[in-house]
Formats: structure tokens, sequence, C-alpha cells
């Protein structure tokens, strides 16, 4: 059995300097992710349990943490995500690694009522799926419109051109392998279909990085402490958050994959960034 270690040597600041060091994210760098856990080797086979351990511990507490970790501004992020999508009237959309419907929510607030359009949380843990549905519930979102499906981004129980819009929120970094993912999310697309992804990214401003890793390293752990009891969770959540690759490198991963239009924006100085690509019928 492979013991996990800790990656050792590599602060916060130095990870910001090697992931912009060139584009294209090299098969070693792909394999190193596949088999980190935050700073914190294991092997692939693991990852994927440790992953699952930390949204069922913090499921309960996870959208109190959002609030309390960003005092709020989530909320502006994901409402300037969803804000991108035009839904139409017989639209089908996917959220994928959905987790308690924070970006699903929105999206059905934007439907035309008595539309014909579907919207599917797809997330591979049940806890963040069972929190999201008691949510609904308690918003009064009874609409036979939205459903909920466990799975696994890396193997979608969707077929092949199902969906007209994929989204994918905070999710796509705690995946073991993202080039399986982002070729899943190509297959399931409708040609014309589109790619939306919301992540965690590198602050570019050199005084905000300062205040930032300040803020994921010493303060973030201490809140997950008191407000959910888990500090270990939340550690993981700001590694993983500097493992992810750079926004150059993930919009070639997305070519990689066939997105074509690739594009990227940063949210608030590149603490977040929103990646867009569509599948064309002509594209791989
Ligand atoms: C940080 S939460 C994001 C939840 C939601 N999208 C949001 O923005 O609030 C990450 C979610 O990814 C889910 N997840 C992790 N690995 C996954 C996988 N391989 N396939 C599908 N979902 C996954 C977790 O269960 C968790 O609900």
């Amino acid at each position: 059995m492979q013991v996990a270690r800790r990656i050792g040597a590599v602060g916060p600041s130095s990870i910001r300097m090697l992931s912009c060091s060139s584009a294209r994210w090299a098969t070693e760098e792909t394999k190193n992710f596949s088999r980190s856990f935050g700073f914190t080797e294991v092997s692939e086979e693991e990852k994927m349990g440790k992953v699952h351990h930390v949204f069922s511990n913090v499921a309960e507490k996870y959208d109190l943490m959002n609030d309390v970790m960003s005092i709020g501004v989530h909320r502006l992020w994901k409402d300037r995500f969803a804000n991108l999508l035009r839904p139409s009237f017989r639209s089908v959309h996917l959220d994928v690694a959905g987790g308690t419907g924070d970006i699903a929510f929105r999206i059905m607030n934007k439907l035309v009522p008595g539309s014909d359009n579907q919207v599917i949380v797809c997330d591979i843990n049940e806890s963040m799926l069972r929190v999201g549905q008691q949510r609904a519930t308690e918003q009064g979102i009874q609409d036979d419109r939205l459903k909920w499906v466990q799975g696994n981004a890396e193997k979608l129980p969707m077929p092949d051109s199902s969906v007209d819009t994929y989204t994918i929120a905070f999710g796509i970094r705690n995946v073991t392998y993202i080039d399986k993912a982002l070729e899943e999310a190509h297959r399931v697309l409708k040609p014309g279909g589109r790619f939306l992804c919301l992540e965690f990214s590198q602050v570019d401003n050199p005084i905000l990085a300062e205040i930032y890793d300040f803020h994921s390293f010493k303060v973030i752990p201490i809140l997950g402490e008191i407000f959910a009891r888990d500090r270990d969770s939340y550690q993981y959540l700001v590694e993983s958050i500097r493992r992810f690759p750079s926004r150059e490198q993930f919009c070639d991963m997305m070519r990689d994959a066939g997105f074509q239009q690739v594009s990227v924006d940063t949210v608030q100085c590149g603490i977040a960034a929103i990646h867009s690509g569509f599948k064309f019928a002509d594209g791989k």
C-alpha cells in the first residue's frame, strides 16, 4: 500500500510560479495532479476516496462555510457565472459537481415558466446531493424540471450529445483525472453546446496574493474548525486550489478535449476564473 506523503518544500507562492512556467500541462504534471490530495501525495485510487470523505464531512455546513469564508462574495461570482447562460425554451442544462445546487437554482430562476427545460445536477457525493434536495424543498423549488443524479464527472451517466450546456463550478479541481472529465463534458454536449467552468485560479496582483495566501492558509482552516468542526477538509480545499493548472494550461486542456472558441475571464484579480468553450459539429 502506498503511504501518503506531504509534497515538501513547496509553499503556496512557489506553486504559483511553477504553474505559470509553461502553457501546456506536461504528462508528468497531469500525473502529479491525479496523485495529489492538496499538498499530499496519494495514489489515484486513494484520492477519490479522500475527496469523497471531505465532501461527506462538510456537506451539512458546506453552504454556511462558503458564506463565512468568502463573506458572501461567492454568491456574486456564481450570479455572474449563471448569467452567461441563456436558456432557450427546450434546453437541457447539466451542472456537474453541482453539490448543494447553488448553480442549478440560479439556472432554474432564469427559466421561462412552463417551458420544457431540464436542469440536471450531477454529483458523485450522495450527502451533498441530499443537502441540495433539502434546500430545494425549503426554497419551494418543487419543479419536475430539476433532477438530481449521482454520477462521476469522469464517466457521466448521460448519452452522447444530449445536453445544451454543461457547467461545473468549483468542482473540476476535485476530480482525479481532469482530462477525462473534459472529454466527458465534450461527449455529452450537443453540437453547438457550451462548456462553462468556474474555478479558483491564480491571483495576479502580488500584494493581493500575499493577503489571499494568508487568508487561505491561516484563516480558512481555523474557520473550518470553528464552523464545521473540520480543519483538515478546509486545509485540503485551499491546498487543492494551488495544485490546479494555470488559466492558460486549462485552456490547452479544453482544446485537447475538442473544445473550440476557448476563452477565459478572470474574476476579482484572478481569485477565480471562468473558462468557456464550445463543441462544434466538425470538432473532435
Ligand atoms: C466545492 S464543491 C462545489 C459544489 C457546487 N458546484 C458549488 O459551486 O457550490 C465540489 C463538489 O464536487 C463534487 N465532486 C468531487 N469529485 C467529483 C467527481 N469525480 N464527479 C462529480 N462530482 C465530484 C463533490 O462531491 C462536491 O459536491
